[in-house]
């Protein structure tokens, strides 16, 4: 295993070839400087120490006072190792590390409505830092961190996406076509301008207007229902090593059947899915609160009411045929399949797959360059990854390439919104994981996210609960503290027909429900305590996860799509 800081920390050294070796010249370079010896020796011994810990922030402090005293050498330095661009000396001391803005969301508009809290701003609020450990029988004995970094991720670890099936997959994806009512595509909640996601903690589908925050019900079919859950991203959900999808992972390899997928419509062995990303694109068209619309306001719409799904009949046939009626599809995928058709659904479904997997791939972040010795993260950044590998113990959880184990956790995110389903209260709840297997151990469990582009996709949690992310961290932390602490902070577009989306957070029972389970989970590992300017840190680790390139779209958003629809922009 290439674990190890210290490996590591030469990991980014490599950048010019020995880090060592230039400490050392300039060392000799600042004695003939003038510079005095012993404090250039000092400084370079503590340099030199905190290396051999991989410590970034005391070699990188140590750098900076080296320029301070006047060496060009320094400045070269922290340039070549950190690259960071070197500070005019004495007037830039070391950046503070414990400043973080999130991105200014537009203000919302704000319309008072009785009886409901306002939503559309996201409050920031202070949680109180988590108490140190109580004494947990058990606990003491519980493996801890360190963890082993990662191996990089590389060309290999994703699928072949073909260009010319993901061409007609931009097309499919940004058009409203595929929707029952022809008014929603996958782009409405999966935008680019979102990160993939769509910038609210529950998003409206079928039946509003607009994006994002400013989206709103509109129309005679006018949504009367938030999606229950938070639109995930959709970064690097074409890596091999995807499994599970969704957050409760209710669409799933079968470990039983090489080849073979679990899925909420049964085996869909009949189909030619080219991943198990393809087979996703199949479930957000039979969803009448996402695409399909509700029954009577369309055939597609009725069919899946009727449970016609399968078959010639079956919603999926009918909106294929649907797609294959507008000539420029057909024709695309005729050329594609170099035969006629008629278009199939899992045709569909690849193409939608295939331009997934290539639009939204995220690998090439200042961690992803880090770990294959190619580039560095800023010293903040790097104080961040030792606590995510070490104290902070986020890698027994965000672990492997991709950041995640694809298994379910109870983190104890407060229930918002219309939830699955209802307690014996009538609540509503969303019982994740517990919701699939019908077991109780894996109640309000959900599954671990992949962190790329991350400081991008908020608001966060499955159902959006938290629009400021050191609230959330420290909320995940200690969820049961947490969820007693918790204040409303999500992102809500309007809706007027909403009940009260906190009503189940206020409610002492079900909020215990959702406390219970976390406190379940939280058994089985350490509780971590971090002071706020460690949180900080591991924000700028996950900055450090951001792949600009991907952020700003490999592909544009289609100026017009074959149907003609309107394109969400
Ligand atoms: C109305 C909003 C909405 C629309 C439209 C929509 N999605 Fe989603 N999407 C969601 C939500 C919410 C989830 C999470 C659902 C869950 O986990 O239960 C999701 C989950 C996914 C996932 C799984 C992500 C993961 O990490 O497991 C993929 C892939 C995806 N959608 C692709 C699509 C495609 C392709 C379309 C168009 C055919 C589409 N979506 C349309 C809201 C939407
Ligand atoms: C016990 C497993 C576990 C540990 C440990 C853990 N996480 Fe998580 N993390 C999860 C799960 C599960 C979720 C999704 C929770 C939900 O939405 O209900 C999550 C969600 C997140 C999210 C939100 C992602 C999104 O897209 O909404 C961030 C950010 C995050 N974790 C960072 C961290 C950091 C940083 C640490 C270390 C301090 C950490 N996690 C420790 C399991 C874990």
């Amino acid at each position: 295993m290439r674990g190890g800081f210290q490996w590591q920390w030469c990991g980014v050294a490599m950048k010019c070839p020995c880090a060592y070796a230039i400490l050392i010249v300039t060392g000799v370079a600042l004695g003939q400087a003038g510079v005095p010896q012993a404090a250039v020796g000092q400084t370079l011994n503590d340099g030199f120490a905190a290396m051999e810990q991989g410590d970034f922030f005391t070699a990188f402090t140590a750098m900076r006072r080296l320029e301070q005293a006047g060496d060009p050498h320094a400045a070269r330095l922290l340039e070549q190792v950190f690259q960071t661009p070197s500070v005019q000396a004495a007037a830039a001391p070391v950046p503070p590390v414990t400043a973080y803005a999130r991105p200014a969301r537009p203000a919302p508009a704000q319309s008072p409505r009785p009886n409901q809290r306002p939503v559309l701003t996201p409050v920031p609020v202070a949680l109180p830092v988590a108490a140190p450990p109580a004494e947990a029988p058990g606990r003491a004995a519980l493996p801890l961190p360190p963890h082993d970094l990662p191996a990089p991720l590389s060309g290999a670890d994703f699928h072949y996406s073909d260009p010319l099936l993901a061409d007609i997959g931009r097309l499919l994806f940004f058009d409203p076509v595929l929707s029952g009512n022809k008014d929603t595509s996958c782009a409405t909640c999966h935008h680019p301008r979102h990160a993939s996601g769509d910038g609210v903690s529950l998003g409206l589908g079928t039946g509003a207007q607009g994006l994002g925050p400013d989206r709103s019900p509109e129309g005679a079919r006018a949504a009367q229902r938030r999606i229950p859950r938070n639109a995930p991203a959709l970064w690097n959900l074409g890596a091999r090593e995807i499994h599970v999808l969704f957050h409760d992972g209710r669409l799933e390899k079968d470990p039983a059947r090489p080849g073979k997928l679990l899925t909420p419509q049964g085996p869909l062995d009949y189909m030619v899915l080219d991943t198990i990303l393809s087979a996703q694109a199949l479930f957000p068209v039979l969803s009448a609160e996402e695409m399909s619309g509700q029954p009577g306001e369309n055939p597609i719409a009725d069919a899946v009411a009727d449970q016609r799904v399968h078959g010639d009949d079956g919603a999926w046939a009918l909106l294929a045929a649907r797609v294959d009626a507008l000539e420029p599809y057909n024709s695309a995928f005729t050329a594609l399949r170099g035969a006629p058709g008629p278009l199939r659904m899992d045709e569909i479904a690849n193409a939608l797959g295939a331009f997934i997997a290539r639009e939204f791939r995220a690998d090439q972040t200042p961690f992803d360059l880090y770990l294959r010795e190619t580039g560095a993260m800023s010293p903040e950044a790097g104080e961040g990854m030792r606590l995510f590998y070490g104290r902070a113990n986020c890698a027994a959880c965000h672990s492997g390439p991709l950041l995640s184990d694809q298994k379910f956790h109870a983190m104890g995110q407060p229930a918002i919104g219309p939830g699955k389903d209802r307690d014996a209260e009538g609540y509503t709840r969303d019982l994740g994981r517990g919701f699939v297997t019908l077991d109780p151990d894996d109640a309000y469990r959900f599954r671990t996210p992949m962190l790329r582009n991350v400081l991008h996709t908020g608001p966060w949690g499955h159902s959006g609960a938290f629009s400021d992310l050191a609230d959330f961290l420290r909320h995940h932390l200690d969820p049961v503290t947490g969820l007693a602490a918790y204040a409303p902070q999500a992102v809500l577009p309007e809706l007027a027909a909403a009940e009260d989306d906190y009503a189940t957070i206020d409610n002492a029972n079900a909020r215990a429900a959702i406390s219970d389970a976390a406190a379940r989970d939280m058994a089985a590992r350490p509780l971590v305590t971090l002071q706020d300017d460690e949180i900080a840190l591991l924000i700028a680790f996950l900055g450090a996860l951001s792949d600009e390139t991907a952020l700003a779209g490999r592909s544009s958003v289609p100026e017009s799509v074959p149907s003609g629809l309107s394109v969400d922009r």
